[in-house]
């Protein structure tokens, strides 16, 4: 499915905003007729209400939608998109004067909230479609709402459709559609090559372990390089999850899928960057040859370390892949991953918390978060809590016990694999919306792509 606006505005029905303090106005504009209309199903500009005015013939005419207080409305993003779900299938247009802000917010979001995983559906779902507003960059909004489709589509297909050797087709397709080179390391020669870990975690699974890399854009530019998580099922490992736990797990590649995303709002939006893209994609089985809890590892940068829970692996194979990404000192490294539960509890699933030692980065990653509405939350490094994840036999413990500040924790382990990076965030996502909200619906969700595409794009802070 691919996100459009509508081609032409001939024909589209206006949606007016009615801001509930600013009811009885627009009320008092109205016909007779439709001042009864409004009566009767109960309109008064509340947030999100939809009331579709009919004309003569019983056709519709125009479309108000509550726009409630700016407290209102505060309380969450792509309102518009919350409205457009109820609307019948059509061609609307925005009408009155917005600024450019604003209406960016709603038309991103309505091609956000119409998004639907069709890939298993035997009939499409017909939609209520919007024309771009005025002032908008339509190719552009169109090609973010198409990363993060991308991103969902990823994160929603079933990991009997998305193993490691599926997840790859899809980043050598990502690579060909934008004439990115791109480079696979598969199985055995994970440890020819030294990515030790990232073979150790993928090996009891029949679908091979790998690291996928993609290069896009001119050498000479800006070097920034994205790590994704791309673990397309975690069972836990030998440490099993309990059911309840794993029924998710299909969207543990949510920091690959995410990085993809955002590789593709890049490359097709052609940012002065030289991006590189580093996906380990393994899936964490259960097997006689899986990695066991008391093992010792030795990672690509040579620190050991010691496993005290298999069901922490993401980091595992991200600290491999990380390792490698800074051994050609990018400008800007990014990690993304679904990495823990600990994450969830801390901010809930629609808020991401980051990690970075750079405050200017920090910040505009922050400001870029409130802007784009893709909010996110700094966390610190807590170097105090570095004693945690140092174990008696090795350099490193992948999983402390008692697991008090997990998701500070697994940020710190990560961190101890990157030296030379010029700036370096983390980013410990959730991938999913448990229920439908505005701009999102449930399931599968992008988080901190928009956002940083604004922080690349603007050459971030310095
Ligand atoms: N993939 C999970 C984290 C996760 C859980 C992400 C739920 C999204 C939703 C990760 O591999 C994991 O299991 N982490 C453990 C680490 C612990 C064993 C130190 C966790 O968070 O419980
Ligand atoms: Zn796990
Ligand atoms: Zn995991």
């Amino acid at each position: 499915m691919t996100p459009k606006f509508a081609k032409s505005s001939d024909g589209a029905v206006a949606i007016e905003l009615v801001e509930s303090g600013a009811f009885d106005a627009w009320l008092e504009s109205q016909s007779a007729a439709g001042q009864n209309w409004a009566a009767v199903n109960g309109f008064s500009g509340k947030l999100g209400d939809v009331l579709v005015l009919p004309n003569a013939d019983g056709q519709t005419s125009s479309v108000a939608v509550g726009w409630g207080s700016e407290q209102a409305r505060g309380r969450d993003r792509f309102h518009l998109a919350g409205a457009a779900a109820k609307l019948p299938v059509g061609d609307y247009c925005l009408g009155g004067t917005h600024s450019v802000r604003d209406a960016e917010e709603s038309a991103l979001g309505w091609l956000l909230g119409m998004y639907r995983f069709d890939r298993y559906k035997t009939k499409p779902t017909a939609k209520a479609n919007l024309v771009c507003p005025e002032g908008v960059n339509a190719a552009k909004i169109e090609a973010i709402a198409a990363g993060e489709y991308l991103t969902r589509d990823l994160i929603n297909t079933p990991t009997s459709d998305l193993g490691p050797s599926d997840l790859q087709a899809a980043f050598l397709a990502l690579a060909k559609q934008f004439g990115a080179k791109a480079n696979v390391i598969e199985g055995e020669a994970l440890l020819d090559q030294n990515f030790p870990m990232i073979h150790a975690v993928g090996r009891a699974s029949d679908n091979a372990p790998r690291l996928l890399d993609m290069r896009w854009g001119d050498a000479k530019n800006r070097s920034v390089t994205l790590v994704g998580k791309g673990v397309c099922f975690d069972t836990g490992g030998l440490n099993i999850k309990p059911g309840a736990s794993m029924g998710t797990m299909k969207k543990d590649m949510g920091g690959a899928a995410t990085v993809m995303g955002l590789a593709h709002m890049i490359m097709a939006l052609n940012l002065p960057v030289s991006l590189r893209v580093l996906v380990p994609a393994v899936e964490n089985s259960i097997s006689a040859g899986a990695f066991r809890p008391g093992d010792v590892l030795h990672s690509r940068k040579g620190l050991t370390v010691e496993i005290n829970n298999t069901d922490a692996e993401g980091r595992l194979v991200l600290a491999d892949a990380l390792a490698l990404a800074d051994e050609e000192s990018p400008d800007l490294l990014i990690c993304m991953a679904t990495l823990t539960g600990a994450a969830r509890v801390a901010v809930g699933p629609d808020l991401v918390p980051f990690y970075s030692d750079d405050d200017d980065l920090a910040a505009s990653v922050a400001q870029a978060g409130k802007d784009v509405c893709d909010p996110m939350w700094r966390m610190p490094f807590w170097e105090p809590y570095e004693a945690m994840i140092e174990p008696d036999i090795a350099d490193l413990d992948n999983a402390p016990k008692g697991g008090h500040a997990g998701s500070i924790t697994a940020a710190l382990f990560l961190r101890r694999f990157v030296e030379n990076a010029k700036q370096f965030a983390h980013f410990d996502i959730f991938g999913s919306a448990p229920v439908s909200k505005p701009g999102r619906p449930m399931g599968a969700v992008g988080q901190g792509a928009r956002a940083l595409l604004e922080v690349i794009a603007n050459g971030n802070s310095k």
